[in-house]
């Protein structure tokens, strides 16, 4: 059984999707060990608390700077000995030391197909670009801020109509889909880092939605059917 620990800042949406991949045995042989914010009010320590799930908070103001913040959050996170770390919106830099400590073992999530629009605000940079296809994208974490080998990508069309909400909320039900896919090939340890490239084997769940050796989701391309809005 490998333990995760998730970490999250704020409203928790893509911490809950996997709570319930987990509860429905989507994730694989893994357990959902604790959820940890660095924020008392995050709203998804609720969720997690209420599906049974240990929480803790380690607080970024109570410490002086990024780095004994970093050490005071491994420490925390150590105490559960996860196999990975997986950060759910979680909306902290992270030093290098810390993104070292658990390389290989610690995957993002981001709102944009990377390498584009890294950062924040990524659905105003997508409109502002003009491009026409969106999406997210789960990868490894490197001390690079939003960088670092890719996992999985969803990819969704953009429309003359759309705003930044209308583009969030489409990227955001695939966010869902594709961190639960992921996750669970790291369970299974499918997934071979070659530098930047992260190479998928051995055999694929017919349930998986994934194409063999794809990391590509894109359900939806060209059409609105299947965006949740
Ligand atoms: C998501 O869009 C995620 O990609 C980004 O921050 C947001 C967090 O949303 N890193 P939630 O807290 O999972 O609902």
């Amino acid at each position: 059984m490998k333990k995760i620990v998730i970490l999250i800042s704020g409203r928790g949406s893509n911490m809950a999707a996997l709570i319930e991949a987990s509860r429905t045995g989507q994730l694989g042989a893994a357990e959902i060990v604790a959820v940890l914010a660095n924020r008392p009010d995050a709203r998804g320590l609720k969720i997690a608390a209420d599906a049974g799930i240990a929480t803790e908070v380690v607080d970024h103001r109570a410490y002086p700077d990024r780095v004994t913040f970093d050490a005071a959050l491994a420490q925390v996170i150590e105490a559960h000995a996860p196999d990975l770390v997986v950060l759910a919106g979680f909306m902290r830099i992270l030093t290098p030391a810390f993104v070292e400590r658990f390389s290989g073992r610690m995957l993002n999530i981001h709102p944009s197909l990377l390498p584009a629009f890294p950062g924040v605000n990524t659905h105003a940079q997508a409109l502002a670009a003009g491009v026409r296809i969106h999406g997210c994208t789960v990868h490894f974490v490197t001390p690079e801020l939003d960088h670092g080998p890719v996992v999985i990508q969803a990819a969704i069309p953009v429309f003359d109509d759309d705003d930044e909400s209308t583009l969030a909320e489409r990227v955001l039900a695939q966010e869902h889909v594709i961190y639960a896919q992921a996750v669970r090939c790291f369970v299974e340890e499918r997934l071979v880092i070659e530098g930047m490239q992260v190479r998928l084997v051995g055999s694929l769940q017919a349930d998986d939605g994934l194409q063999a050796s794809s990391h590509l989701h894109a359900p939806q391309l060209g059409s609105r059917a299947g965006s949740g809005v």
